[in-house]
């Protein structure tokens, strides 16, 4: 757990921030029951294939295993609520009101625990559009007004025929081109970037920090392990988000 001292000298730093940027990945959902990828022990990625589930060529191959497996996430996330963490960030946020929230997680959160400026790097996993984007990048469907024997997979794109797929990042594929290119550029512009929960090994949303860190700012990493961004923290918070963000606050709001 980490000390209090680095708890200090990490609200120092934000408490004189003008302007606060934080980037989230899996671990702030996982107090929420939400699993990350990577985790040794109960990660995604440890259990099931990537390369078999969230890339375009697995869905084309077989749509009904790639979209049953979106199913199954989505009732997980659909019964996860906020943690202590994600109310943490709420509360940053009532002091730091330009703050934004750049996030890789694809569950909304952020969203139901109060914060308002979220950027979706990876997509948003309640989301579904058109494989073939027939309507235009993307075409957003509306999957409550289908209706389509789930026993098959996915519904039909009601204007083309072709498969509803998650409207989510899969690997190889580009992200959304506005999110990417506001969170560069609120990257590069925070004084201070508080990273929280992110193994930080899926680029381009990894390289956000370095984006910081080269335009000045400082990096405070919450993380019970070592990642790819702990190299380069100014101040590293051991620990479950959980447990660590609401006594950054709560040491933040000591000096209110
Ligand atoms: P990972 O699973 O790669 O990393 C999760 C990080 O959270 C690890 O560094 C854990 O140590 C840490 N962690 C675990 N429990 C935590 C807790 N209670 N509090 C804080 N941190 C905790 O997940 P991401 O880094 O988010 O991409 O993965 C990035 C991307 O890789 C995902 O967005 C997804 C995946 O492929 C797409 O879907 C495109």
């Amino acid at each position: 757990m980490t000390s209090d001292d680095l708890i200090q000298e990490a609200a120092e730093i934000i408490r004189k921030s003008k302007n606060l940027a934080v980037l989230t990945g899996a671990g702030v959902s996982k107090e929420s029951g939400v699993p990350t990828f990577r985790d040794a022990l109960d990660g995604l990625w440890v259990q099931y294939d990537p390369a078999q589930l969230a890339t375009r060529q697995a869905f084309q191959e077989n749509p009904k295993l790639v979209w049953d497996w979106y199913q199954y996430r989505r009732g997980m996330v659909g019964e996860a609520t906020p943690n202590p963490g994600h109310y943490a960030l709420v509360v940053l946020e009532k002091r730091f009101p330009d703050m934004v929230i750049i996030t890789q997680n694809v569950d909304d959160l952020h969203e139901q625990a109060g914060n308002t400026h979220i950027i979706h790097l990876h997509g948003n996993l309640a989301a579904n559009k058109c494989v073939a984007n027939c309507q235009g990048t993307p075409t957003p469907i509306d999957i409550t007004q289908l209706e389509w024997d789930e026993d098959n997979g996915p519904p039909s794109c009601p204007y083309c025929g072709e498969h509803v797929r998650p409207d989510v990042v899969w690997f190889g594929e580009m992200l959304p081109t506005d999110a990417l290119e506001k969170a560069i550029v609120r990257s590069e512009q925070c004084d201070v970037m508080l990273v929280v929960g992110t193994s930080g090994l899926v680029t381009p949303a990894a390289n956000m920090p370095r984006y910081a860190q080269q335009s000045g700012a400082k990096i405070i990493e919450v993380n019970p392990d070592y990642t790819m961004i702990s190299q380069i923290a100014d101040v590293k918070l051991d620990g479950p988000s959980g447990q660590v963000l609401p006594k950054l606050v709560e040491a933040l709001e000591a000096d209110a």
